[in-house]
Order: structure tokens, then sequence, then C-alpha cells
């Protein structure tokens, strides 16, 4: 696989890493044994999957992509709708962030919070056995070129 695709790996297994976490207080907040503690690592971890590191993954998934769409890759309706997930995924987030201080119940903010979980399941799924795979095929080293010198690195 190429070098940047693995980056992009490298980068979900920390992501799955976090949920895993998340899920954990997840079952917690279900069975109302979640105490001030939890509730607040649990929307830390929420916000960790937001941040910069994160916009930066979708950025370079998408330089990658838009590429893609130009090859002659056979067009999988999975890699057009990753794009739909990263804005998605944005959007979800902020609203997300308004659980910590809203009414519901603890139950109803975890059904919430696991259905995203499930969502962001799915996407990575896509990811690493679609697109990067289709990625990996079809783009030239031209390609990953251009990419290369537009790929936005993690700050240290
Ligand atoms: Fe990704």
């Amino acid at each position: 696989m190429h070098r940047l695709l693995e980056e992009l790996h490298h980068y979900h297994q920390t992501i799955s890493a976090t949920i895993d976490q998340m899920k954990n207080l997840l079952g917690k907040l279900k069975g109302d044994a979640c105490d001030a503690a939890d509730r607040q690592q649990l929307f830390a971890l929420l916000e960790s999957l937001h941040g910069d590191a994160e916009t930066r993954h979708h950025q370079n998934e998408e330089l990658i992509r838009r590429l893609l769409l130009t090859t002659r890759a056979p067009v999988h309706p999975r890699v057009l709708d990753i794009e739909r997930d990263h804005q998605g995924f944005a959007r979800i987030a902020k609203q997300l962030k308004t659980l910590e201080h809203s009414s519901l119940t603890p139950r109803e903010i975890a059904t919430v919070i696991e259905d995203y979980t499930h969502k962001y399941y799915d996407h990575l799924d896509s990811e690493e056995n679609i697109f990067f795979p289709l990625a990996d095929k079809w783009l030239s080293d031209s390609q990953w070129q251009e990419i290369k010198q537009q790929w936005q690195t993690p700050k240290s």
C-alpha cells in the first residue's frame, strides 16, 4: 500500500482506539452507572475526534478521492458517499457537543452517540476496504506526487 495510504490507515487505528474507549463509557451511561467524571471523559474523547487532526485527515482523503474520480477506476457508490460523510461528520460533531448540556437522559445521550460511532465505523470500513485499495491500484506515481505536494502533515 502507498505510504500515504498507510498514514491514513494508521490514523484510523488511533481513532478506533478512541471509539473503543468511548464504547466502554457508553455502556456505563446506559446502565446508569456513569458518574460525572465518566461523562466528562466521554465528551473529552468525543471532542478529540473532531480536532485539527481529523480535519487534516479528511482533507488528505479528499485530495486522493478527487484524483481517483478522474481516473478510469470503477466509480463505487461508497466512494461517492465518503465526501458526504466527511461533511456530515463535521456537522454531527457540533450537534454532539450540545448534548453535554442538554436535558436528554443519559440513556438517550448514549443512544445518539452510539448511532454516531456506528456510522463512523461504517465510514472507516468503506475507506479501508473500498476506497484505499482502489486508490492504491489506480493512482499513478505522478498523481501521488501531486497529492504529496498538497498533503497536510500533522502538527507535532
Ligand atoms: Fe478516514
